[in-house]
Parts: structure tokens; C-alpha cells; sequence
């Protein structure tokens, strides 16, 4: 990988930032539902630790949009981090307030400890300056670990890595090799596996797919806006009414390569978002007023 990582700099005995991305699913009575996303980080901060650093690691958590709405605390991340560190792991009350500032002064190499969910500050997703500088100035070294949140220019991710040395992690490191084999060299025939809420997010990827791959496959609830713009009835399902064109672009788009476009043939459909509610599967072209479309069906 042409990127520097955590084995090109010294970093022994360092206070070091490391921009992770514990955005976990859980639950409502807020027990982790998959934890993965945390393992994840492990390799680096177990990394960071063998070289007598200071840790301090940073995320976001959901959506809470500049707000410090205790629904989204990083509290049950400290806790699993702890439990899978076999050491304590201190959650700071703040972002980069007094008591992330104190924590940090005072932290000793070995140790590692967790800011608060970094979108409790408003700056996070502008990617504010001031906010950037106040990251840096807690720490000597910046990593960035959080794969998930590649694709986000924030004040935590990008804005900081302006105003110290920035290294990537090895989570950041792995996945960038994979997709570096599997886009430039990849063995034929060549399949990609899209999800996620909005085609709006990727179009840019859709596009890039479009030129790679020999086939496409469409799930997630973006799969609803291609089922609109066919001309079908999604019901209630997340549905961008904006992207339609879009939509058939792309599919017009990828017909034109000779790329294989698929989206699922049946859905699961529910009368309202919980986990308990009347569902059934229908077909993709036969979804009812008044359910809503989740995900692939069977
Ligand atoms: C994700 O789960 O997709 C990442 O953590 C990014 O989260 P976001 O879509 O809220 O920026």
C-alpha cells in the first residue's frame, strides 16, 4: 500500500488519536447487537499499546447532529472495548472539552481511553477548523482506522490529519490492499454486492462498478428507488423521488457495458419499522400501500 501506516513512524511512548469507527448497532435497551466493527480496531490499538503509546480513540455513534443526546454515548463502546482489551478503557464526558483535555494530560503509556461520541460537537460533520485544531492539540500523532468512515470528510477524520503526522491503521491498511487486488486485478467474472439507504451516497461507486465489474447486484433500500423509477409501487419504503432519472441512468448506464445489473426479486415488507411488526415477503414488482420494503426477501 502507497499510504504511510502505523509501521512507518515512531511512535513509541507517543500520545496518539486514533479515529476508529465504532458505529455499532444496538439494541434499545442499548446491549451491542454486533460488535464487530470493534474487533475491527483492535489489531491497531493492541499495536499502539506494544509501543508504550498513550491511546486515544475517537467515533462517531449514529446521528446525534451536533447534539449531546446521552442515546448516543460511546458508553457501551468503553465498556466492550474493556472487556475485549482486558483493560479499562476511560470514557471521556466530552469531546474536546475539559474533561477529554484532563484525561489526556493525565493519561499514562499503556493506557487507553475514549472521547465522546464525536458528533456531539457541531463542527464534527463541517469539518470545522477550530474543532480539527482542538483534536490535534490533545495528542502528537494522528491515526486513522475508521474504514467505515472513509468516505466522510469530518473534522475527526480529515480536518485533523491537517495539523499533525497522520498515519493509517491497520484495518485501513487490510482493506485498502483487498480493494486495491480486487479492482485492478480481479479474477473474471467479476461480481459486486451493493447496499445501504441511498443510491444518492454512491453514485460515484455505482458509476466506478459500472466499468469494473461484470456484474452489479442492487440490495439494501436503495433497491427501492430503481423498483420506483421501473415505475412500481414501493409502498412506504425509503424511497429517493429526486433520483428516479438517476436510477434508470445507471441502469441504462451499465446495460450500455454490457454489465449485469440485478436487483432482488422479492422483498421483505413490514407494516412499521420494528422488529415485531406484521411482515411478509411479496415480489419486488408487488409491494403494498401501507408496508414497507426492509430489505431482500428470501
Ligand atoms: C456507517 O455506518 O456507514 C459509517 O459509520 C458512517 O456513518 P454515517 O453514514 O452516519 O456517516
Amino acid at each position: 500500500m502507497n499510504k504511510k501506516t502505523v509501521r512507518d513512524i515512531d511512535l513509541k511512548g507517543k500520545k496518539v488519536l486514533v479515529r476508529c469507527d465504532f458505529n455499532v448497532p444496538y439494541n434499545e435497551e442499548r446491549v451491542i447487537t454486533d460488535n464487530r466493527r470493534i474487533v475491527a480496531a483492535l489489531p491497531t490499538i493492541k499495536y499502539l499499546l506494544e509501543n508504550n503509546c498513550k491511546v486515544i480513540l475517537c467515533s462517531h455513534l449514529g446521528r446525534p447532529k451536533g447534539q449531546v443526546k446521552p442515546e448516543f454515548s460511546l458508553d457501551i463502546v468503553a465498556a466492550e472495548l474493556s472487556k475485549l482489551l482486558g483493560l479499562e478503557v476511560k470514557l471521556a464526558k466530552d469531546v474536546v472539552g475539559e474533561d477529554a483535555k484532563n484525561l489526556a494530560a493525565n493519561l499514562n503509556e499503556g493506557e487507553v481511553m475514549l472521547l465522546e461520541n464525536v458528533r456531539y460537537e457541531a463542527g464534527e460533520e463541517k469539518n470545522d477548523e477550530e474543532l480539527s485544531k482542538a483534536f490535534a492539540s490533545l495528542v502528537e500523532v494522528f491515526v486513522n482506522d475508521a474504514f467505515g468512515t472513509a468516505h466522510r470528510a469530518h473534522s475527526s477524520t480529515t480536518g485533523v490529519a491537517s495539523f499533525l503526522p497522520a498515519v493509517s491503521g491497520f484495518l485501513i491498511e487490510k482493506e485498502l490492499n483487498f480493494l486495491g487486488t480486487a479492482l485492478e486485478n480481479p479474477e473474471r467474472p467479476f461480481m459486486a454486492i451493493l447496499g445501504g439507504k441511498k443510491v444518492s451516497d454512491k453514485i460515484g461507486v455505482i458509476e466506478a462498478l459500472i466499468e469494473k465489474v461484470d456484474v452489479l447486484m442492487i440490495g439494501g433500500a436503495m433497491a427501492y428507488t430503481f423498483f420506483k423509477s421501473m415505475g412500481y409501487n414501493v409502498g412506504n419504503s425509503i424511497c429517493e423521488l429526486d433520483k428516479l432519472d438517476l436510477a434508470q441512468e445507471l441502469m441504462e448506464k451499465a446495460k450500455a457495458k454490457g454489465v449485469k445489473l440485478m436487483l432482488p426479486v422479492d422483498t421483505k415488507v413490514g407494516k412499521e419499522f420494528d422488529a415485531n411488526t406484521e411482515s411478509k415477503t411479496v415480489k419486488y414488482t408487488e409491494i403494498p400501500d401501507g408496508w414497507e420494503g426492509f430489505d431482500i426477501g428470501q
